[in-house]
């Protein structure tokens, strides 16, 4: 008998669709080229990844050698059948058929991910937060693309925090675009057809999210402004004993309190420079306020040091 979807299911079949952009190789070599020093021995694994497909599996086998790779694994998700399992040792590609869908999560996939020193791959987005708890509970190292809403999720914003977890390298326009089925509904998206046919939609929205240590993270962000004679340019929070910072080049270098800046922020976080104190909220609990209006998401950050910053 024929099945209709409710509500719920048609929720879930436009989320599933949304789950299907193709990470481009170009995207994939201009990320990787800031972490090829941590690849030397290690098995990779691309979790989300058809090892005769991805664009991930395509770089890691190109530049096997080059890395100096132990292995390379993929396994790859098919919602109504078998998912694929895939390994390439340096001159042999196995690919076989696995018990179940290849769902990520699945018992058969945590057992491949037991074995992988580096995941890297472009995840299913609807499934991040899962995605990523699982990745932390098995103690691996990773470097994946995200929405870069994915900040404000709870787990992730604690993870950063905590410096377990920092942005990669490029985001928003540094990622040229994803390659789309024939069949997903361009509307209102920005579009181009590649010069092999495919359809690359360009979202400004995603970023790289990684615990590999990147030499961009260890850069001091140059402080050029100062507070002291611009205190009106600052203003303070209803709701928390903070300044008030539209733009990251704007945090003055004369400041050593509480500063509540952009999220976007976090593309320059210095850890030795600033602590991550907060996001979003005052004292109260509530969303941060200037002169009872509440502000754009905020990210509450301390220098480390007054001495450390620049004049
Ligand atoms: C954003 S796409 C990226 C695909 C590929 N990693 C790439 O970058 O080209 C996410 C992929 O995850 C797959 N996927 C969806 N749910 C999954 C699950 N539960 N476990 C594993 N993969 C899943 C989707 O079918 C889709 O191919």
């Amino acid at each position: 008998m024929a099945r209709t979807l409710g509500q719920a299911g048609l929720h879930q079949a436009h989320k599933a669709k949304k789950d299907e952009f193709y990470t481009q190789l170009c995207d994939i070599e201009r990320e990787l080229v800031h972490y090829e020093h941590h690849f030397a021995g290690k098995v990779v694994l691309c979790n989300c990844d058809d090892i005769a497909v991805s664009n991930f599996a395509r770089y890691f086998t190109a530049n096997f050698a080059r890395l100096g790779l132990k292995r390379l694994l993929c396994t790859c998700y098919s919602p109504t059948g078998h998912g694929s399992y895939g390994c390439f040792d340096g001159t042999t590609l196995v690919r076989i058929e696995l018990t179940g869908s290849g769902d990520f999560r699945s018992p058969e996939c945590q057992e491949i991910l037991a074995q992988a020193d580096i995941v890297v791959t472009n995840p299913p987005f609807s499934l991040f937060r899962p995605y990523l708890a699982q990745l932390i509970d098995y103690g691996k190292h990773f470097l994946c693309i995200s929405n870069i809403n994915a900040i404000t999720y709870k787990e992730v914003f604690s993870l950063i925090a905590h410096n377990q977890v920092w942005l990669g390298i490029n985001l928003g326009r540094g990622i040229s675009g994803f390659i789309v089925p024939s069949d997903y509904p361009l509307y209102g998206l920005e579009t181009k057809v590649n010069e092999l046919g495919q359809r690359i939609v360009a979202t400004n929205n995603c970023m790289w999210l990684t615990n590999l240590d990147h030499t961009a993270r260890h850069d001091f962000l140059p402080l050029t402004q100062r507070y002291q004679g611009h205190e009106d340019s600052y203003p303070n929070y209803d709701n928390c004993p903070a300044i008030n910072v539209n733009r990251t080049k704007d945090i003055p270098c004369d400041y050593s309190g509480l500063m509540g800046v952009p999220i976007t922020f976090l593309h320059k976080f210095n850890p030795a420079q600033f602590e991550v104190v907060r996001f979003r909220k005052g004292d109260d609990g509530k969303d941060l306020k200037i002169a009872g209006k509440p502000t754009y998401f905020r990210i509450l950050i301390r220098p480390r040091s007054a001495q450390s910053q620049t004049a």
